[in-house]
C-alpha cells in the first residue's frame, strides 16, 4: 500500500430514516471523552436518532463525565479501588447501566479491562471504539506500533465486545495513510476526528436498527457480516466495500 498524500479529513451532516423509538445508548468512558462529545453533538444536530441514557466511569474525575453532566445526561461513578475483586467492581457497574435500561452500551476510551465472566453475562450488545486496524495492534500504544512496523496505513476500529480483550468481531473500520515524519502524537490527533465519525456512523446502524450482535456473529441488514464495513471519506457513512478514495 502506498501512503496517500492528503492527511486531513472532514465530517459531514447527513439526514437519517425514520425509526422505531430513538436508541438507548449508555456509554463508559475514563477520560478526555471526545468520542462522547461526538455522539451528543451529533444528537444535537439531529443526525443520530438516539437517547443518551446514562455514561458511567471508574474514575469520579474526568472530561467526560463533565461533558455528560454539561449536556445534562444521568452519571455515574465507582471507585475501583472500594471493592475486593475486579468481577465485583465490573459487576456493580453492570448493575448500575442495567438501571438505566440501555438498548447498546459503548465503550468509548473506558479504560479498563472488564473481567470475562461479567462481560459474558452483558444482556445488551456492547461495542467499543480501538485505534487501530484489528486485528493488528490490540492494547495500548497503537499509533507507535504501527509506525515502527512501518505500516503505510493505520486506522480505527469498532467491534462487538467479548469476553477477550480488543477481540470480538469487527464492524466496522476506517482507514488513515501515515505520513512521512508522522508521530504517535500527530497520529492520534489526525485520527480522532475520523474516529469520532465512525462511532456515530456505527451507532446509526444500530439505531436504525442495521446491525444487531447475534450469538453466531453480527448481522448487517438481515445477513451475516463477513468482513468489517469501512467508513467512506466522501460521506462518513458506512458501506461493505471500501470507496475507491480510501483504497
Ligand atoms: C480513543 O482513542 C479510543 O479509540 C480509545 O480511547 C480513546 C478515547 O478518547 N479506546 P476519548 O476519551 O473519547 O477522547
Amino acid at each position: 500500500m502506498t501512503p496517500a498524500t492528503a492527511c486531513v479529513s472532514s465530517e459531514s451532516a447527513s439526514p437519517f430514516p425514520a425509526v422505531p423509538s430513538p436508541l438507548r445508548v449508555a456509554v463508559l468512558a475514563s477520560g478526555r471523552g471526545s468520542n462522547l462529545e461526538a455522539l451528543i453533538d451529533a444528537r444535537a444536530r439531529e443526525e443520530l436518532p438516539i437517547e443518551l441514557v446514562v455514561v458511567g466511569s471508574n474514575r469520579e474525575r474526568c472530561r467526560a463525565l463533565s461533558v455528560a453532566n454539561g449536556a445534562g445526561i444521568a452519571t455515574f461513578a465507582l471507585d475501583p479501588a472500594r471493592f475486593h475483586e475486579r468481577a465485583a467492581f465490573d459487576r456493580a457497574m453492570f448493575d448500575a447501566l442495567e438501571t438505566a435500561v440501555p438498548d447498546l452500551v459503548v465503550l468509548a476510551g473506558y479504560m479498563r479491562i472488564i473481567d470475562e465472566t461479567v462481560v459474558a453475562t452483558a444482556p445488551w450488545p456492547m461495542i467499543n471504539i480501538h485505534p487501530s486496524l484489528l486485528p493488528l495492534y490490540p492494547g495500548l500504544d497503537t499509533h507507535a506500533r504501527a509506525l515502527a512496523a512501518g505500516d503505510a496505513q493505520h486506522g480505527a476500529s469498532v467491534h462487538a465486545v467479548i469476553p477477550a480483550l480488543d477481540a470480538g468481531p469487527v464492524i466496522a473500520q476506517v482507514r488513515i495513510p501515515l505520513c512521512t515524519g508522522d508521530t504517535p502524537d500527530a497520529i492520534a490527533q489526525r485520527l480522532r476526528p475520523r474516529e469520532h465519525a465512525l462511532l456515530i456512523a456505527t451507532v446509526r446502524l444500530f439505531a436504525e436498527r442495521r446491525i444487531t450482535v447475534e450469538p453466531a456473529g453480527i448481522q448487517f441488514d438481515g445477513s451475516r457480516l463477513a468482513a468489517p464495513l469501512f467508513l467512506d471519506p466522501n460521506d462518513d457513512r458506512l458501506h461493505p466495500t471500501r470507496a475507491a478514495a480510501d483504497r
